[in-house]
């Protein structure tokens, strides 16, 4: 590992809704900057504690194959953010899960979000995500945080696609990588895994692309976006 101070950046996935892939996309993207070689830890603040439960399945994997990367995970109350975030420098990369609603907690929600790098704000291919996501974005625009939609779940052949896509554009920034339907991402979550850890290169592809995307977002340096080894 690398004897260079740790890059302390942080990035926050929220959304309004629940179900639209906030866990997923976190324990994905902390796999895959794992497996770059960097030091990373999650931060769960959901009562649900999905991360923390995750962690521990791959806890229980990592005793018989100790070759998958470690992913550390620290769960606690939402109203608790502020204490990992000042320990975030002690990392390269902290990724934050959240509850859904965390609007409703206006104050500490956008204070969190005012302290991440990023905010990715997952969102489904309906309507009632953009209804959902929108105003939301909005919030964030005018607390002049960096954030960005990312779409889950989505299906290019539905013919709703490209008007969903269309809003969001005009609404926010768009991640150009967009995950589809994944047998592999509730898979490989069972067990404490994510899609980068199973050996399927079409999925890994994505996932890759979405790791390289998030970590220019959050300002990681360039030479530590390595490629992760699937
Ligand atoms: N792209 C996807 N393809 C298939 N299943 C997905 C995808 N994203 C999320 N899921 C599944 O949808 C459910 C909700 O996802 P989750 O990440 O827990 O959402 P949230 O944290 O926003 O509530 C989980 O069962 C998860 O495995
Ligand atoms: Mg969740």
């Amino acid at each position: 590992m690398s004897k260079k101070l740790a890059d302390g950046r942080v990035l926050l996935v929220a959304s309004p809704k629940g179900g639209v892939g906030k866990s997923s996309l976190c324990r994905n993207i902390l796999v895959a900057a794992a497996m770059a070689g960097l030091r990373v830890r999650g931060v769960d603040l959901d009562a649900q504690q999905t991360l923390v439960k995750w962690h521990q399945r791959r806890e229980l994997v990592r005793k018989t194959y100790p070759e998958t990367p470690e992913v550390p995970v620290v769960g606690m109350a939402l109203s608790e953010w502020r204490g990992p975030l000042r320990e975030a420098g002690l990392f390269d990369l902290t990724v934050v899960d959240t509850p859904p609603s965390i609007e409703a907690q206006y104050s500490a929600a956008i204070d969190l979000c005012e302290a991440a790098h990023h905010v990715l704000v997952p969102t489904g291919a309906t309507q009632d995500d953009v209804d959902s996501v929108t105003p939301w974005m909005q919030t964030l625009a005018g607390a002049g945080v960096s954030a960005s939609f990312v779409l889950n779940k989505a299906n290019r052949r539905v013919k709703s696609y490209e008007s969903v896509r269309t809003k969001l554009l005009k609404a926010g920034a768009l991640c150009p990588v967009e995950i589809p339907m994944l047998e592999d991402i509730h898979v490989s979550a069972g067990k404490g895994l994510a899609v980068l850890d199973l050996s399927n290169k079409k999925t890994a592809e994505t996932f890759d692309a979405l790791w390289a995307y998030v970590a220019r977002a959050v300002g990681i340096q360039p030479a530590k976006i390595a490629e992760p080894v699937a």
